[in-house]
């Protein structure tokens, strides 16, 4: 079911619609139409001409738009939060379980996952520990001690690498093996070559910090506690790759990292690091010469996510820049080749960042020497309430998940671990006869599972598994974007049947087959990895949980 008809929302009035930016007034004045609608038609008729011609022109948010998204318009205060976090720990608080069950919006993720359940109005901070020999994402991170740019100190990674060629910079990240923190794991330092290989004047960088995986909460204590280090690791990208504009996309769900990097931002433009002026509407003459000179003109620009999981995805996330109904676009082309605005593009994730000014001062060599098999570098983990030390923690690749569990998380507080979910909802789970498998990306995703964005959200006694999958589907089908068959329709019927188990019903041999056909089908026809994500889990739950779930589905 499409967001727009399950939320019902609809724009206060259409005041919105004519903020389009460089469309002259008097193109309005010539619409002989009235009222809200012929406004909406007019601006878009007029948009469509303005973007061909400005690449940096957005076209208008409006009705259309923001009924996509959860949060447009809502105010966080005295919201719960209803992510897999908050689901696992219900019962340590039932009664604001209840509440955030109750509530309209859903909040999904507050990133506080440490406290769940968990409120908006809480404002408490989590252990933050380094547990690995040398930290880089989140050194300086537990002291509080990198904040500020006076802390901070001088860009020293970008005054290396202007010394260095572009390519000489790209050349650093590919011997680093650094891989997408995001969750795909993708070798960061082909799709920045990649990018750069693209012909053209103007490409742009984005950092994605949407950060919608549920139990992670890396992105936002490294935007909190380091935000110089994501704009300097920007200004490096842009410098490498030729981008002449970059863009944070912050999910609203994270009120304090936004003014942390609002101030942050202000002290990069003070210092000259950034543009004070945002040159957006640029000429391709006019960026082809600034493109790869960050000192004259370079800026970044932060939006602001409205509440929806699937922005997270690289594409729908851009459609998002755009103003745009967030679906996720097929690919080819990649964002790479056609990204924002049609035009080559960076999009990679904040603790991928985070890692950028240390493979440039210590070169790409030395960060391929740390880390396990093919995971290299440190990565940061983030373990949700039911743990005995919940908590952000940067660790080493390669420990078990056994001493990861245990000896950094302490266990849980409520009994043994029943199942271990990382990376998010749609991540496989892991079963306890599999934690003697080391903690790196190709060894979890041998057992069906996944380091993903890093957040740890275990299970104990209390979670029956057909509940967990009904949980995840429910989530599933309220985040899809309604591209694709398979998700939009299959991800809502399969909510329903997991809830139908989950209460106790049998099904009829023909659901149970038509259930087996929508899994099987989501893993192997969905458009993005929402779709993937969801098939991969439940197939991960069924067989390796099947003392629960066999008795409903055999
Ligand atoms: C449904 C969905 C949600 C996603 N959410 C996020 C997110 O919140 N943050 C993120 O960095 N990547 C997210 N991704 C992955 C992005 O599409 C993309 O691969 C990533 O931002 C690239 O950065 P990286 O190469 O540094 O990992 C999501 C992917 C999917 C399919
Ligand atoms: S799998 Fe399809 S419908 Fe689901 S979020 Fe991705 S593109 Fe949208």
């Amino acid at each position: 079911m499409c967001k727009q008809r399950k939320h019902g929302q609809t724009s206060q009035n259409g005041s919105k619609l004519p903020v389009v930016q460089r469309v002259p007034s008097s193109k309005f004045a010539t619409c002989k139409r009235e009222g809200f609608a012929a406004r909406f038609t007019c601006a878009m008729s007029t948009q469509i001409d303005t973007v061909r011609s400005f690449p940096h022109a957005k076209p208008p948010s409006g009705p259309e738009v923001d009924s996509f998204y959860y949060l447009a318009g809502v105010e966080l205060e005295h919201m719960f939060c209803r992510g897999l976090g908050c689901f696992a720990a219900q019962h340590l608080d039932s009664e604001r379980w209840r509440k955030a069950m109750a509530q309209w919006p859903p909040v999904f993720c507050l990133g506080k996952c440490y406290t769940a359940p968990s409120s908006a109005d809480e404002d408490v901070q989590p252990v933050i520990e380094i547990r690995c020999k040398d930290p880089i994402v989140l050194a300086g991170v537990p002291g509080g001690e990198v904040r500020a740019l006076k802390d901070y100190g001088p860009y020293r990674a970008l005054e290396r690498a202007r010394k260095m060629s572009p390519s000489g910079v790209v050349a650093e990240m590919e011997k680093s093996h650094l891989r997408g923190r995001g969750g795909a794991a993708f070798p960061n330092g082909t799709k920045w070559r990649s990018v750069r290989d693209r012909p053209g004047a103007v490409k742009y960088v984005v950092a994605n910090a949407d950060e919608g995986d549920h139990g992670s909460y890396i992105d936002r204590f490294i935007i909190e506690n380091a935000p110089h280090r994501l704009i300097e690791a920007i200004l490096i990208a842009a410098y490498a790759i030729g981008a002449s504009k970059g863009y944070i996309y912050l999910r609203k769900e994270y009120p304090v990292a936004r003014v942390a990097l609002q101030e942050a931002l202000d002290e990069a433009r003070e210092a000259g690091y950034l543009a004070a002026v945002c040159p957006g509407g640029a000429t391709e003459a006019e960026a082809s010469e600034r493109a790869g000179d960050v000192a004259t003109g370079f800026d970044i620009e932060l939006v602001i996510g409205k509440g929806s999981y699937v922005c997270g995805e690289e594409t729908s996330l851009l459609n998002s820049i755009e103003h745009r109904r967030p679906e996720v676009r097929a690919r080819p082309p990649y964002p790479f080749q056609s990204g924002l605005w049609s035009k080559p593009t960076l999009v990679t994730n904040i603790e991928t960042l985070a890692n950028v000014p240390w493979i440039v001062l210590n070169g790409g060599e030395a960060y391929a020497v740390k880390g396990f098999s093919t995971s290299r570098g440190t990565k940061a983990v983030s373990f949700s309430s039911l743990f005995n030390r919940p908590g952000l923690y940067e660790i080493d690749f390669g420990i078990s998940l056994r001493e990861l569990f245990y000896d950094i998380g302490g266990g849980l507080k409520t009994g043994d671990l029943k199942a271990v979910i990382v990376g998010g909802p749609l991540a496989g789970a892991i079963h306890p006869r599999e934690f003697d498998t080391p903690f790196a990306i190709d060894e979890l995703a041998s057992i069906g599972a996944a380091v993903g964005h890093g957040g740890i959200v275990g299970f104990d006694e209390h979670t029956h598994m057909l509940d967990l999958l009904a949980y995840i589907f429910s989530f599933g089908s309220q985040e899809s974007c309604g591209k694709c068959t398979p998700c939009r329709v299959g991800s809502r019927r399969a909510e329903v049947l997991f809830w139908r188990l989950a209460r106790g019903d049998k099904l009829k041999p023909e659901e149970r087959e038509e259930l087996r056909a929508i899994l099987s089908a989501l893993r192997k026809t969905s458009l993005c990895g929402h779709g993937t994500g969801l098939g991969e889990v439940a197939q991960s739950i069924l067989s390796k949980f099947p003392q629960e779930v066999t008795l409903c589905l055999a």
